[in-house]
């Protein structure tokens, strides 16, 4: 292997820092808190920290609307603190990955105060200015330039008196997006992320990357049923016509020379495999992997609030396409869990309290055995679950306050749509890290900014520590296995019994070991004589060693599966 592709041996481990661990008592995490559990993230035995943003920001979406990119916001610390981090998770064998969040930045980032005070400003041009609709008032419903929604609900196009123009915003009205097609303002996001690399982080997740290049031309979406001035304009800014140019012209600019030692992921809606294949084939120097959401939005009906069950032939179809597609170019990023997401313990397996810590280790079995890099996102190695929100100003995110208000005043039932936000909401991710069973779950001195879920006194992390069968233990040693059996990081994907509603089956292969893994995705026992193109030699696998198993040793290597059970066999 070369250094080049050390990262398909490595994993990842999210963290989100307003959330993480407290140092000095105001409520929210902060970068001396996580220093102070580096050694945590040692013994889990991760290679890589993503951290999401911890730069100069008003928090309109909890730091992914940036006024500074070269500082860090006092609530989370100095930049000295991130030297120190960055030091000592070095001396730790942990590299720091960095968010970088450029298709937008604050509205109070210099830049674009300077772009909207006036028509003529030398960096008017640097974001996506545009007077009323022809033939509108300025002002007047409908007269945004596009009918373009935006992800947070209502426009994507916000008025600014002052000039009388609309700015773009495809997020909150406080994120108003860069104009990529300007070289000052390329020019300018390359010298920021040259200025980090040279402080000593080792790459970065760039946050909605694919939407950086739009179709300058700006026009109206599909219109979305049941608002009259709204459309999807996804069609017009995901993946659009000038985006491989621009991540290869910043690999050239940025990369160059260090790409090596580097990781860098790109956050990625709405990617197929076949773009997939286009922006993590080393050979074309754009991105090492992509975050794509295919497997996530499954158990979405018309829209991410519409849940419907999944079903796990749909998650299998799904992942294995992706498998099969990154088998030989490029690679893939693996994935159940981060700050947007429910809690996958939640959502894929079961948290009803006699399936929850098998159901979660099983999700972090079939994961990681997955070829890719796997990312554990903070508290998914405690199994830790959605929270029991009661009433809508139980939440807290831009996202999902600005949908309760927009579909309780379009006439929606409130307890639906609360019930929709009980699922889908990503405050469920973000609620503290339970470190352990004292009030505020050893997050805080102070009082939370988010509320610590009651389940803290028995899911937290000091009670993980101590019980060799925790969660815990288990993705250490799934982790382990990744550093230890190159079959793991290295070896071929082949899915099994894809028709299967239960079972999530299949091998790797590498240099003549060969692993099998099974997973019994329900709750109900799994015998696995009469699976249906399960095309398994299953006596060839009864002498077979249990690499890893998540209910301690079955009867036999290839015994029924109890409920929720993962093995993992090699012969
Ligand atoms: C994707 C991030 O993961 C999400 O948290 C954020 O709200 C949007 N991008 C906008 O930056």
């Amino acid at each position: 292997m070369t250094e080049a592709q050390w990262f398909r041996e490595a994993v990842v481990y999210q963290i989100y820092p307003r959330s993480f661990q407290d140092s000095n008592g105001d409520g929210i995490g902060d970068v001396p808190g996580i220093i102070a559990r580096l050694d945590y993230l040692k013994t889990l035995g991760v290679d890589v920290v993503w951290l999401s943003p911890i730069y100069t920001s008003p928090q309109d979406d909890n730091g992914y609307d940036i006024a500074d990119y070269e500082d860090i916001d006092p609530t989370f610390g100095t930049l000295a603190d991130v030297d120190e981090l960055i030091a000592q998770a070095h001396e730790r064998g942990i590299r720091i990955v960095m968010d970088l969040v450029v298709n937008h930045t604050s509205d109070e980032h210099p830049w674009f105060v300077e772009s909207r005070s006036s028509k003529d400003n030398p960096k008017r041009d640097w974001y996506w200015w545009r007077p009323a609709r022809e033939g509108h008032e300025t002002g007047a419903p409908g007269a945004e330039p596009t009918n373009w929604e935006s992800f947070f609900s209502g426009p994507a196009w916000e008025l600014d008196e002052a000039t009388g123009e609309y700015y773009l915003h495809l997020f909150s009205r406080k994120q108003p997006d860069l104009n990529w097609e300007n070289p000052e303002v390329r020019e300018a996001v390359y010298a920021m992320m040259r200025w980090w690399l040279d402080r000593g982080i080792d790459g970065f997740r760039m946050d909605v990357i694919n939407m950086i290049s739009k179709v300058t031309a700006l026009r109206d979406g599909q219109p979305i049923p049941g608002n009259p001035h709204l459309g999807d304009g996804t069609p017009h800014f995901l993946n659009g016509p000038r985006i491989h140019e621009y991540l290869h012209e910043m690999h050239a600019a940025v990369f160059e020379g260090r790409a090596e030692k580097l990781l860098t992921v790109g956050e990625m809606p709405g990617v197929t495999v076949e773009d997939a294949v286009l922006y993590t084939d080393p050979e074309r120097r754009e991105v090492d992997m992509v975050f794509q959401f295919e497997h996530v939005g499954l158990d979405h009906g018309d829209h991410k609030w519409d849940r419907r069950t999944l079903d796990l032939r749909d998650l299998k179809r799904s992942l294995g396409r992706w498998q099969d597609a990154l088998a030989d170019v490029g690679w893939n990023s693996l994935y159940w869990n981060n700050h947007d997401q429910p809690r996958a313990v939640s959502r894929f397996g079961s948290d009803a309290p006699e399936h929850r810590v098998a159901s979660a280790k099983l999700l972090g079995t079939v994961l990681h055995l997955h070829r890719g890099t796997p990312y554990v996102y903070q508290g998914e190695e405690l199994g830790m679950t959605n929270v029991p929100f009661a009433a809508h100003d139980d939440f807290l995110d831009i996202e999902s306050v600005n949908y309760y208000r927009m579909a309780v005043a379009s006439g929606s039932d409130a307890e639906e749509v609360l019930s929709a936000l009980r699922l889908g909401s990503r405050d469920n991710a973000r609620s503290p890290m339970q470190w352990d069973a004292s009030d505020n779950a050893g997050f805080t001195t102070g009082s939370p900014w988010s509320r610590v879920n009651p389940n803290h006194t028995e899911i937290n992390a000091e009670a993980a520590l101590a019980d060799e069968d925790s969660v815990f233990h288990h993705y250490r040693r799934v982790i382990e296995l990744r550093h230890t059996e190159p079959a793991v990081a290295h070896g071929d994907f082949h899915m099994l019994a894809a028709d299967h509603p239960r079972l999530y089956a299949f091998t790797r292969a590498h240099e003549g070991t060969e692993l099998l893994v099974l997973a019994n995705f329900s709750g109900d026992e799994l015998p696995l004589d009469d699976v249906d193109g399960l095309d398994l030699d299953l006596d060839g696998w009864k002498g077979a060693t249990l690499l890893l198993g998540n209910l301690g040793d079955p009867a036999a290597p290839t015994a029924p599966l109890r409920p929720w059970e993962a093995r993992v066999l090699r012969r």
